[in-house]
């Protein structure tokens, strides 16, 4: 086990790359399977453990994995297996995708339900609707998603809820259905529209992504071809934030400003610079920021997946914030972490209602989950004194070398080896 180990207080200068987007490589990894001629090479792929541990799995159904620099090429024409029941299937959340993959190629898939960070109940309710209207069987026994059609044929779909992985393991399965599908109240979230771009690139007939209703015409089959994630919004939105919390000047590059705009908003708000370039962002801070409301709510909206990073931000700002959670019902759980050192933070239901402090002062703390575990690294960089974070195996699931691209920053971090945890 390893622990990160922070010296806090310093200001962060300089410039860091943003690596590929976590969440849509996760779900591109799954729908390579779907090739049944020639291979994909994937570009832009994060290091980091939820993409090891798909690697694994799709190596369990017979897929030829050759990695490479930020690279991957998955062989998937020789898979020997419709079911995913390994320990990784279990771990991560993403490992779902292999539902709608294999599902879409050979009309059928067993595959153990997912894990992935405890931030509340995680139905995939939606994802069945979605297979069952297009002619599958779905039955869940012994921890197993059972799917089966003899056929499976394009239909409209309305989403009750906006759900990512819903609009995504649902499209994977229309792009090799017969006929025409409908998805309407789908997600718009950038790697929504990244994987729909790769499936296209594969030979598929996919329109609308990025907007509210996904209109698929089913081909008969997918082939192999070369594809570069797109950078990971939320990892940039970390950077960004840490740059505000700790003052300093940061460009963040390599990234498509316009995924940023939610977050660079707030940060304007709170009297952070932030200049847009082409493909980067400057964010300068001297760290006298005045407190913001945020709700989190699908894309475009302020995501979710920042909301810690920022919550932890707004506790060192100015005045009173309010941070409502409106897409998990435990996301808060991180909280009772910063308060050890010093936050001023109320929890009420999915509601978090934030009296900045002046400072926060290190301690020792335990990752609660992913993005918890980012926002903790943020609360020790900007805290005085040394912070401990434990439990960073959740950080590394979606963070490449995090310590190490603060280190570039002029961050005093280091990863040692713990019993804890
Ligand atoms: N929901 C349902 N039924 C379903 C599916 C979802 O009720 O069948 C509800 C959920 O309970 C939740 C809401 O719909 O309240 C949104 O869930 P969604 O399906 O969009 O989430 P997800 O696909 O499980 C992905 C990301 C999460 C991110 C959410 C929201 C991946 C692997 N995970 O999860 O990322 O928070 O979308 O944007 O893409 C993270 O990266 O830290 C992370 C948790």
């Amino acid at each position: 086990m390893e622990k990160l180990v922070i010296n806090g207080g310093k200001e962060l200068f300089g410039k860091i790359d943003v690596s590929g987007a976590k969440n849509a490589a996760v779900a591109i990894i799954p729908a390579a399977i779907m090739a049944s001629q020639g291979v994909c090479v994937l570009d832009n792929i994060p290091d980091i453990e939820d993409v090891q541990c798909l690697e694994r799995i799709l190596e369990s159904l017979n897929c030829k994995i050759i990695k490479g620099n930020n690279t991957v090429t998955i062989d998937s024409t020789k898979i020997n297996s419709v079911h995913a029941n390994t320990e990784d299937v279990r771990r991560m959340r993403a490992s779902y995708y292999l539902n709608g993959a294999l599902l879409g190629r050979f009309r059928e898939a067993y595959v153990d339900l997912p894990g992935g960070c405890p931030i509340g109940v995680r139905p995939i309710d939606q994802h069945i609707k979605g297979f069952e209207a297009l002619g599958a069987t779905v039955t869940i026994e012994h921890g197993t998603v059972k799917i089966k059609a003899d056929r499976l044929v394009g239909a409209n779909i309305f989403f009750d809820v906006v759900s990512v992985g819903a609009t995504i393991n649902v499209m994977l399965a229309a792009a090799l259905a017969e006929g025409t599908t409908v998805l309407e109240n789908v997600a718009k979230e950038p790697h929504v529209v990244d994987v729909a771009n790769f499936l296209n690139t594969m030979g598929a007939n996919i329109k609308g992504a990025g907007t509210d209703v996904i209109r698929i015409v089913g081909v008969k089959e997918l082939k192999g071809c070369s594809y570069s994630v797109i950078p990971d919004q939320i990892e940039a939105g970390t950077y960004m934030i840490a740059a505000a919390a700790c003052g300093g000047e940061v460009v963040v590059n390599n990234i498509i400003p316009k995924h940023m705009e939610s977050i660079t908003a707030k940060l304007i708000e709170m009297g952070v610079e932030v200049i847009e370039n082409e493909d980067s962002i400057v964010v300068r801070s001297n760290r006298s920021l005045k407190g913001v409301n945020v709700k989190t709510l699908p894309y475009p909206g302020f995501p979710t997946d920042v909301q810690q990073p920022m919550t932890t931000l707004l506790a060192v700002s100015r005045g009173r914030s309010i941070v409502n959670e409106s897409i998990w019902e435990s996301r808060f759980k991180f909280v009772d972490e910063l308060k050890k050192m010093g936050a001023n933070i109320k929890v009420e239901g999915r509601t978090a209602i934030i009296d900045g402090v002046d400072k926060l002062t290190g301690a020792m703390l335990k990752a609660t989950d992913l993005r918890a575990g980012a926002a903790m690294v943020i609360a020790g960089l900007m805290a005085e004194g040394i912070t401990e974070v434990t439990c960073i195996d959740h950080v590394d699931r979606g963070y490449p070398h995090i310590e190490e691209k603060f280190k570039m920053l002029g961050a005093d971090i280091r990863r040692v080896r713990t019993e804890d945890c």
